[in-house]
């Protein structure tokens, strides 16, 4: 991997993906994106790991898609590129992954940041969608996962003023779970990676992909999808193990099985 460092067990259970193009504030260019997807797709079948963290430097988690790689490049560069199949590949990552934002997180680095699950930012960390401001508009994801979260208003405002947001006003529009001091990010994101790691992995991947559902589906449809993944949880030992000891009054003992 030349853009991006990975450790499969920066905590127990729990791996990192750091992007590591510095000095150009890890804009993503087309192999770092591969990278990350093939890295993702390395953990997602490493049975040691059960949850990632993703994240950048102080400075930056990413500054957005890579202008100098893109700037001379026809549409029809673009469609036979074909770089959304990567994106894509990375959205259907089965488990919990949690970005680690500082910085900045700029047009495809705010759509790399919402493909996570959730989200811990420093107090300096700053959101947008900046892409109108270069002649363009966000095109992986920016326009649909940005209103999702945020809702029309302040994802129009984003998108069509390239202005950007502060960690702050991300968490009270419901972008991001925790603002933390800058030197704890990365610390409180292992935390919370941590408390998830505890968990039945089985049902910690059912609920994910129960969760994402709600954003593909209708009501009776969404829960069609998650009554059968509850009921598939029961199938598992850690089911089992769960409510046994809660019942004996001990900590369970998770396997993913
Ligand atoms: C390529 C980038 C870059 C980017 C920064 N750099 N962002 N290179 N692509 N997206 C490079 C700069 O050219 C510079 O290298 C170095 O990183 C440091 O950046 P500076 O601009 O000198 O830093 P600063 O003055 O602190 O400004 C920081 C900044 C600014 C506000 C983040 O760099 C900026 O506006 N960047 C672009 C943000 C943006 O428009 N993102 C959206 C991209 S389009 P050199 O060698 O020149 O000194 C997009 C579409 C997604 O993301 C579509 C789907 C994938």
């Amino acid at each position: 991997m030349e853009f991006i460092l990975v450790t499969p067990q920066a905590r127990p259970a729990v791996a990192l993906i750091q992007l590591n193009r510095p000095k150009e504030l890890n804009a993503l260019n087309l192999q770092l994106m591969q990278e990350i997807r093939d890295a993702l797709k390395a953990l997602d079948e490493d049975d040691a790991v059960r949850v990632v963290v993703i994240t950048g430097n102080e400075r930056a988690f990413a500054a957005g898609a890579d202008i100098k790689q893109m700037a001379g490049k026809t549409a029809i560069d673009m469609l036979i590129t074909d770089q959304f199949s990567t994106w894509d590949q990375i959205r259907k990552f089965r488990k919990p992954l949690i970005g680690a934002v500082s910085g900045f997180a700029l047009g495809g680095g705010c759509e790399l940041a919402m493909t996570c699950d959730m989200l811990v930012a420093s107090e300096t960390a700053q959101f947008g969608q900046p892409e109108i401001r270069i002649g363009t508009m966000p095109g992986a994801g920016g326009t649909q996962r940005l209103t999702r979260a945020v809702g029309k208003a302040k994802a129009m405002e984003m998108v069509l003023t390239g202005e950007f947001i502060s960690a702050q006003e991300a968490r009270r529009v419901g972008l991001v779970n925790r603002v933390v001091p800058v030197g704890q990010y990365l610390e409180e994101a292992y935390r919370l990676a941590a408390s998830i790691a505890a968990m039945s992995p089985v049902a910690a991947r059912l609920a994910k992909e129960s969760v994402n559902r709600s954003f593909e589906t209708h009501l009776d449809e969404g829960l069609h999808f998650e009554r059968k993944n509850f009921y598939l949880t029961f199938a598992s030992e850690d089911q089992k193990e769960g409510m046994a000891a809660f019942v004996e009054k001990r900590k369970p003992e998770f396997k993913g099985r």
